[in-house]
């Protein structure tokens, strides 16, 4: 059986289209047939409203239940806590709670492996499972790198963007030298791109000339559209909030590039082997 490939999706910088990435990311490669997971590793549990779930009070089970069995060494319900969207991805929700559960994670026992053993029971049933990470470097986003086969960064395409780029580049690497050899970067995503100013190219020169040798760009660039921002409130991605948009194509430029990164990953693999 085809083997799972698990992304985080991640910048402690805020606002940067982290979520917006995670759910409509998640959609186009759902559209491709493959079978999607995301899941919401954020307190304000923005993922969760974004895909129309907005009473956290009728969540039967969340990722913060799910955490707190492991903490407890309890049987871990995770198929039971997952949601599916009526887009074809699946969702595993989280609440405010998870923000006090971070603090008790401190004293907990292999607390870098939460997450992972969370989603160990379920992840024979998805092709990608799509991690959308809270804006810190916060032992949540530690267990999401922990678990993670490779990370995207989404960098928003406005001054000072790429402040706070080597603390991130610092932790990847830690984790990838400490816990998880596997982590891989797949490379930068320009977001909210305005195509009439020149800020796109000056942030991505800055990428290339600071961070060049270790951080890859996407060839496709996600503009700024209204739209999305509406789609945010709609419980619905893009592509079905205004399918043409142009967003919606970015996006879908995105999920190929991505499936052709995982095609050359498994390539890459077998040489290896040989
Ligand atoms: N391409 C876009 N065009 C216009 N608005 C967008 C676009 N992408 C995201 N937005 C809007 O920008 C805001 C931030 O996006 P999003 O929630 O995805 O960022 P984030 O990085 O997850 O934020 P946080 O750090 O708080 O988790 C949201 O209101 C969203 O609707
Ligand atoms: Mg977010």
């Amino acid at each position: 059986m085809k083997e799972c490939k698990i992304i985080a999706i991640a910048n402690q910088k805020g606002g940067v289209g982290k979520t917006t990435t995670t759910f409509n990311l998640g959609v186009a490669l759902a559209k491709q047939g493959k079978r999607v997971l995301l899941v919401d590793i954020d307190p304000q549990s923005n993922l969760t409203t974004y895909l129309g779930w907005y009473n956290q009070d009728e969540l039967k089970l969340t990722l913060t239940d799910l955490m707190k069995q492991f903490i407890n060494d309890s049987p871990i319900q995770t198929k039971e806590a997952i949601l599916h969207h009526k887009e074809n991805v699946d969702l595993l929700p989280s609440d405010l709670d998870l923000a006090a559960l971070e603090t008790t994670l401190s004293y907990a026992m292999s607390r870098e492996y939460c997450i992972k053993n969370c989603l160990e029971s379920i992840k024979r049933n998805y092709d990608y499972i799509l991690l959308d990470c809270q804006p810190s470097l916060s032992m949540l986003t530690i267990n999401a790198l922990a678990c993670a086969n490779s990370v995207i960064i989404p960098v928003q395409s406005q001054y000072f963007a790429t402040k706070g780029m080597t603390e991130l580049l610092k932790i990847v690497n830690k984790i990838k030298r400490q816990i998880n050899p596997e982590l891989k970067i797949d490379g930068a995503l320009l977001t909210l791109v305005d195509k009439r100013t020149n800020l796109a190219k000056e942030i991505e020169e800055q990428i290339r000339n600071n961070y060049g040798s270790v951080l890859k760009l996407f060839n496709t660039q996600i503009p700024i559209a209204i739209k999305t921002a509406e789609s945010t409130s709609s419980g619905n991605s893009i592509f079905l909030y205004d399918k043409n948009n142009k967003v919606a194509e970015a996006y879908f430029s995105l999920s190929k590039e991505v499936l052709d990164s995982a095609k050359k990953y498994s390539k890459d693999a077998i040489t290896q082997v040989r």
